[in-house]
């Protein structure tokens, strides 16, 4: 069942953030259906503009309408991520997308405002969800590099003149965490402090953490060990933060480079210790499989798992 975001923010504000995975093929999406229904829980699906172009618009379309078929338990919503406002209306006209990200953080706080307004106006009109963003995380995304000292955190009073203006569903903010796998050296952590003074001026109101990523040690040393080259430095978001911001508003969680670091060290061993095996369906079952119980955990960090049968019970209402 397709819901909005809103939807399941309803039901999870303050209980439980909502894991948003991105999906680039089939393997990805088969093992992200399994995992969400193992660990019974809602989710977000998320497709980036890079994704659209990969996969092709129709594609991504059909292969999500399957999934829907193949498994009538899921409840799920499907996102545009880091939209621009063009790719925004296709989405919002597409009558497909139950909610999409238009991110304007890039422009100075008035265009922003501005953009998401226009956004939010044709999105409500056809009871689509709209996610926003408000400051600079760091990290690589679209191929735009933002580095540490050209990050900065979101202002909370410019949230809350954001959020009354704009009239957008959710805020994407920059609470410490960044883009990718090569991430901010040092491991800082969450700025705490800041979500909470976030909260404090917007009540109920969902907040999105994008950049959640863990970027785990294990991960990055078996990929290293398979011949990768993924630098060791790199130190993502603890897991077990997520459970303290959950009660301070941050109901969004987005993870895609953990994902793409399973499937990069699941193909790189597979093809070291089988050499000689051109059958790459071999190592996309055994993807799929890793896949599956890797959304599992992060739903149980994310305190989602378990949840799905209260959301559907309140979302088919
Ligand atoms: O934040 C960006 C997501 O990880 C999607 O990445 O634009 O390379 O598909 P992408
Ligand atoms: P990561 O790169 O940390 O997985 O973040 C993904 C993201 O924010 C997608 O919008
Ligand atoms: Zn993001």
């Amino acid at each position: 069942m397709i819901v909005t975001t809103k939807q399941l923010f309803e039901v999870a504000y303050e209980k439980f953030a909502v894991g948003a995975y991105n999906i680039n093929n089939m393997e990805q999406t088969l093992g992200l259906f399994r995992g969400n229904l193992q660990s019974k829980a809602p989710f977000i699906i998320q497709i980036s503009k890079g994704a659209r172009k990969y996969a092709e618009v129709k594609m991504l379309e059909a292969m999500i309408r399957a999934a829907e078929e193949i498994f009538p338990d899921a409840v799920f919503a499907v996102h545009l991520d880091h939209g621009d406002e063009e790719t925004c209306y296709d989405c919002i006209e597409s009558g497909f997308y139950s909610s999409v990200m238009i991110d304007a953080s890039h422009l100075p706080l008035e265009e922003n405002i501005a953009v998401v307004k226009r956004v939010v106006e044709k999105a409500h009109a056809k009871g689509i969800s709209v996610e926003a963003e408000l400051g600079k995380l760091g990290g690589v995304e679209e191929d735009i590099k933002v580095d540490e000292k050209h990050a900065s955190l979101t202002d909370p009073d410019e949230a809350a003149e954001f959020v009354e203006r704009t009239k957008c569903d959710s805020l994407a903010v920059a609470i410490g965490t960044s883009h990718g796998a090569y991430k901010f050296s040092g491991g800082q952590g969450l700025h705490f402090d800041r979500i909470k003074a976030i909260q404090k001026l917007l009540p109920n109101f969902p907040l999105v953490m994008h950049g959640s990523s863990s970027v785990p040690q294990e991960e990055v040393k078996r990929i290293n060990d398979a011949g990768g080259k993924i630098p060791t430095t790199a130190k993502g978001v603890n897991e077990e933060e997520f459970a303290k911001a959950i009660p301070l508003g941050v109901t969004k969680v987005n993870i895609d480079t953990d994902g793409r670091l399973v499937w990069t060290r699941v193909h790189r061993e597979f093809f070291r210790d089988e050499p000689d095996q051109f059958d790459f369906r071999k190592p996309g079952k055994v993807f799929m499989a890793e896949y599956a119980n890797f959304i599992a955990h992060k739903n149980e960090k994310l305190l989602s798992a378990g949840t799905l049968d209260d959301v559907r019970k309140t979302a088919s209402k």
